[in-house]
């Protein structure tokens, strides 16, 4: 077979897609809960993260949180401020990792994922910042940073519960249509469409960066546990290709259905595409009476 020899920075080995372990245990599961209210999406959501923060902290076990950025988690990271200030819960022996940086700004730029971070969670709570990771985008050798984010991702013991948000076109990170679903933390082109939705938080939309470092399709399912957020109808069809869909590299998000333990949460605009909507909310109300029988 020819050897074919690559460029230094391509060269780099990363460790082989596999599930979570948690596949082989038979708790398989793509959940759909659909709330009523934003409000109640972001409840929802505070309480998944704080259950695990708390369970971990009274076994004496690290816990590992993959977070996102945008406008969708904003509120679930007001409410883990506001729990952790009443004494509720404790960050320090949490480690984290997020999906995505812009290419091209500094990590001091308001529009920068480090700053969001920083801003709008990390400076209010007690978490140990040495153990916060945002991929770094400036001023290194891309390549280099997404191979060392990958393997920091490995060395913290892998991410057991992953936030998502989702693109009005399906993207979860930044995954945008087209990645691989094999795909692992690198950089990625971002569409028209994206920068267009993003251009909200820039003064024009030509400031919008054009690239993104963002873990991959395949990092995303390596985590034990997913929970998607999406609220209002800009994302109703989204939702529906990501549910009802075919899974497809065209629709990022619809990986997610190979995903052994997946929660969307979402509320009543973002789940209203759904063909199975009744058939959803009836599952979670016997999944509600089946688990006050028990
Ligand atoms: C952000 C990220 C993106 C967003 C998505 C939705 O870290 O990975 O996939 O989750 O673009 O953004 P919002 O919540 O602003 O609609």
């Amino acid at each position: 077979m020819p050897v074919i020899s690559h460029p230094a920075s391509t060269a780099i080995s990363l460790p082989p897609f596999r599930f979570p372990p948690s596949l082989s245990t038979g708790d398989i599961k793509l959940r759909i809960v659909v709330l009523d209210t934003p409000d109640l999406v972001t409840q929802f959501a505070a309480d998944m993260v704080c259950e695990l923060v708390k369970e971990r902290a009274r076994e004496k076990i690290e816990v590992v949180l993959g977070l996102a950025t945008g406008g969708t988690p904003l509120g679930l990271y007001r409410e883990l401020i506001a729990r952790h200030q009443r004494g509720g819960v404790s960050f320090r022996e949490v480690d984290t990792f997020n999906l995505d940086e812009y290419v091209g700004l500094p990590p001091d730029s308001p529009q920068s994922y480090h700053y969001y971070m920083l801003e709008n969670l990390f400076k209010h709570i007690d978490i140990d910042l040495e153990r916060t990771h945002v991929p770094e985008t400036w001023n290194v050798d891309l390549d280099e940073s997404a191979h060392d984010f990958e393997m920091n991702i490995e060395l913290a013991g892998g991410i057991d519960l992953q936030i998502l948000g989702i693109g009005t076109d399906a993207h979860i990170g930044f995954n945008e249509i087209g990645s691989s679903l094999g795909s692992r933390t690198r950089v990625k082109t971002l569409t028209r469409k994206t920068r267009a939705d993003n251009a909200r938080y820039f003064a024009s939309p030509d400031e919008v960066p054009r690239m993104a470092l963002t873990m991959g399709i395949a990092t995303i399912l390596e985590s034990q546990s997913i929970l998607l957020l999406a609220t209002g109808e800009s994302k109703a069809t989204a939702i529906r290709n990501c549910v009802e869909g075919p899974i497809t590299s065209s629709v990022p998000a619809s990986a997610l259905q190979l995903h052994p333990n997946v929660t969307l949460a979402l509320d009543s605009a973002a789940a209203s595409g759904l063909a199975n909507l009744d058939y959803f909310l009836e599952s979670e109300r016997n999944r509600a009476a089946t688990t006050r029988s028990s």
